[in-house]
């Protein structure tokens, strides 16, 4: 379990401060894939870095299965690091090294005998699927395979951490797939608890479980990702997550007529699949306009969201919209105010 309790950190830019962690709280479980998400220069670095102490903290604590982090020595926080393997956007290999040689030289820093050494630059060479780049240098390979070799070198140690700074922000949408893809695979075979920093609501949704939102160096929510989709809370998370009263039409805007309501549906799971509409139409005999619709996968779960307009009798009108409300559906009558917003 990773802890982060009342962490703040204050850069020092010529005088200037900088506040770019403010008394931030974070709790994340064991063998779980964690995101972190916020705008450019929200924080997210800075946070990360804290973890691993790539930067001091300016105060607060941060603890690792009970270990406060914050409070080691240089030695200990060596020792300690071994657990806390990390990739980054830029890959960060060491450019006149071979594959194999990236990926052998946290084990050669920890002093591992040769042999050793080899075996398990192989091993994970194969979980990576680049046995065969082995002597190739990393300008002979593409951004997908030089972040498998970032991969590799931060499992060398057997972390029980692997913080994630935008690993995949240089990469096209496929090769964000397959890493991510691994990056689960490596979640799932070893528990490990994987950290992911990104500005990519896609990454989050591939493969996050929780998810928590940093802006201003402060966390402003934080949820499971199911949670965050269906029901975004700060304004900045639903910047991140298209929603489907954007760029409406005029004439819906300006509608508020008793007898024609605009209603926003979010629903989750299997209802996505139950003709409730339909059983309302005919319970309450109103008519309904599917005005935009839109389904995204978050994992495995199916989130929709509907855009419909009931027309009728008012009375019927408002019975329909507790109808929906009952069966557990998420349902908002949008008003001129939520449309504009
Ligand atoms: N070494 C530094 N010295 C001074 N200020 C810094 C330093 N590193 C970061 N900052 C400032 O701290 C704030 C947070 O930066 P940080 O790099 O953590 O943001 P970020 O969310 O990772 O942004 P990006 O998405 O652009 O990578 C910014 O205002 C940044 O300018
Ligand atoms: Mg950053």
């Amino acid at each position: 379990m990773i802890k982060i309790q009342n962490l703040s950190k204050i850069y020092d830019a010529g005088g200037q401060k900088v506040i770019a962690l403010d008394n931030i709280n974070l709790t994340i479980k064991d063998g779980s894939i964690f995101g972190i998400i916020g705008l450019s220069g929200a924080g997210k670095s800075s946070l990360v870095r804290c973890i691993n102490r790539l930067e001091e903290p300016t105060s607060g604590r941060i603890y690792i299965d009970d270990i406060d982090i914050t409070s080691l020595d240089k030695k200990s926080l060596r020792e300690a690091r071994k657990k806390i393997g990390m990739i980054f956007q830029h890959f960060n290999l060491l450019s006149n090294a071979t594959v194999f040689e990236n990926v052998a030289f946290p084990l050669m820093i920890a002093g591992y005998p040769k042999k050793k050494i080899k075996e398990r630059v192989y091993e994970l060479l194969r979980l990576v699927d680049l046995e065969e780049k082995s002597q190739a240098y990393p300008s002979q390979l593409s951004g997908g395979q030089k972040q498998r070799v970032g991969i590799a070198r931060a499992l060398a140690n057997h972390p029980r951490i692997l913080l994630s700074d935008e690993a995949t922000s240089a990469l096209d949408p496929k090769t964000t797939k397959s890493i991510l893809h691994l990056l689960k695979d490596i979640n799932r075979k070893f528990g490990i608890t994987i950290v992911i920093i990104t500005h990519e609501m896609d990454v989050i949704k591939e493969i996050c479980d929780e998810v928590a939102v940093i802006e201003n160096g402060k966390i402003i929510e934080q949820a499971s990702v199911v949670d965050l989709f269906t029901n975004p809370s700060a304004d900045t998370t639903r910047t991140f997550i298209e929603d489907i009263t954007e760029s409406l039409p005029e004439s819906i805007k300006i509608s508020s007529k008793p007898d024609e309501k605009f209603v926003k549906i979010s629903f989750r799971g299997s209802i996505t699949s139950e003709p409730v509409i339909s059983r309302m139409i005919k319970k309450f005999d109103v008519d309904v306009n599917i005005i935009k619709g839109s389904v995204d996968n978050v994992r495995d779960i199916s989130i929709g969201k509907l855009l419909i307009s009931i027309t009728g009798n008012p009375d019927n009108i408002l019975h329909s919209i507790e109808y929906l409300k009952e069966t557990g559906l998420k349902v908002e009558v949008l008003t001129n105010e939520l449309v504009d917003r």
